[in-house]
């Protein structure tokens, strides 16, 4: 099968979790990251809303045995990812621990962590999933631990509830500052770069938040490789940024007309 083809969504292991062709890079950047902020082997870490391991096989490889914990309510993708890029015996030797709950439970497990990760989760959730996942966060934090989530940044609140999949919901940034504070965390924006959402940090403890200086280190480019050239090249990030922006603030009418008009010119051509 040709995965380049399916879609983010669709039913395959690589694809259900985002673009199939980025499968490799979405879990190195959250490798790297995890790694910059100073995870060791012997820490806990919970991967929440797990997937099909795209990180998290780096992180069962690299953790000492019974340090990686992951939650994910589509078991099926856990299953293919040991059964098509972990295999067995690395499950043996590492013994990963799963749960499957949809609830954003986290006490399951019994562990206080050093690190909680959700990568786009919250751009799949409404507000009241959120506050819920960022309280039990806290509750099972180590207070010198942190919180590693994306968000998509957006310059109107989504005001659903539940879970939205495979579309994606976004928040103000004054609005994710307020989702911290109200779980009693404290949050800081970071640079690290995403192709199309935001990294942030919460922490029990201010000075677990990486300060002005550090912050430069933070910047997780890729050299080298076309398509993520944006993340070195501010020119692109910001042809990017404005193009996000006009869509958001034009009407629906506008955005059906051009919608149009660029597939009668992909038809045209
Ligand atoms: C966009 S994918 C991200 C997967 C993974 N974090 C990654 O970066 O590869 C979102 C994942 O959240 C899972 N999910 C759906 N509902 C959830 C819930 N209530 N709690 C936790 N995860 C959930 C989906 O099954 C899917 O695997």
């Amino acid at each position: 099968m040709n995965i380049s083809e399916l879609k983010a969504g669709d039913n395959h292991y690589m694809a259900y979790v985002g673009p199939p062709t980025r499968y490799d890079f979405m879990g190195a950047t959250q490798f790297r990251l995890l790694c910059t902020l100073g995870l060791r082997a012997s820490h806990n870490m919970l991967d929440v809303g797990c997937g099909s391991l795209r990180a998290g096989r780096l992180f069962i490889s690299y953790l000492d045995e019974g340090r990686y914990y992951g939650i994910e309510p589509n078991d099926w993708l856990i299953e293919e990812a040991i059964r098509n890029q972990l295999g067995k015996d690395l499950m043996d030797i590492k013994k990963p621990k799963f749960d499957y709950n949809s609830q954003f439970t986290t006490d399951i497990f019994s562990q206080q962590f050093d690190f909680i990760v959700a990568q786009s989760i919250f751009s799949h959730a409404g507000s009241d999933l959120i506050s819920i996942a960022l309280r039990n966060f806290k509750d099972s934090l180590k207070p010198n631990g942190l919180i590693v989530v994306t968000f998509i940044e957006r310059i109107k609140d989504f005001d659903g509830d539940g879970w939205v999949y495979p579309g994606c919901v976004g928040y103000r940034r004054s609005t994710i500052k307020r989702f911290a504070r109200e779980a009693g965390l404290f949050v800081t924006r970071i640079p690290w770069y995403h192709p199309n959402q935001t990294w942030y940090l919460l922490a029990n403890d201010r000075s677990r938040l990486p300060n002005n200086a550090m912050m430069r280190s933070l910047s997780g480019v890729v050299l080298f490789v076309p398509e993520f050239t944006e993340s070195w090249k501010r020119s692109q990030k910001i042809i990017r940024i404005t193009k996000n922006y006009i869509t958001q603030i034009l009407p629906q009418p506008i955005k059906n007309s051009l919608k149009s008009l660029m597939a009668n010119r992909k038809n045209n051509q």
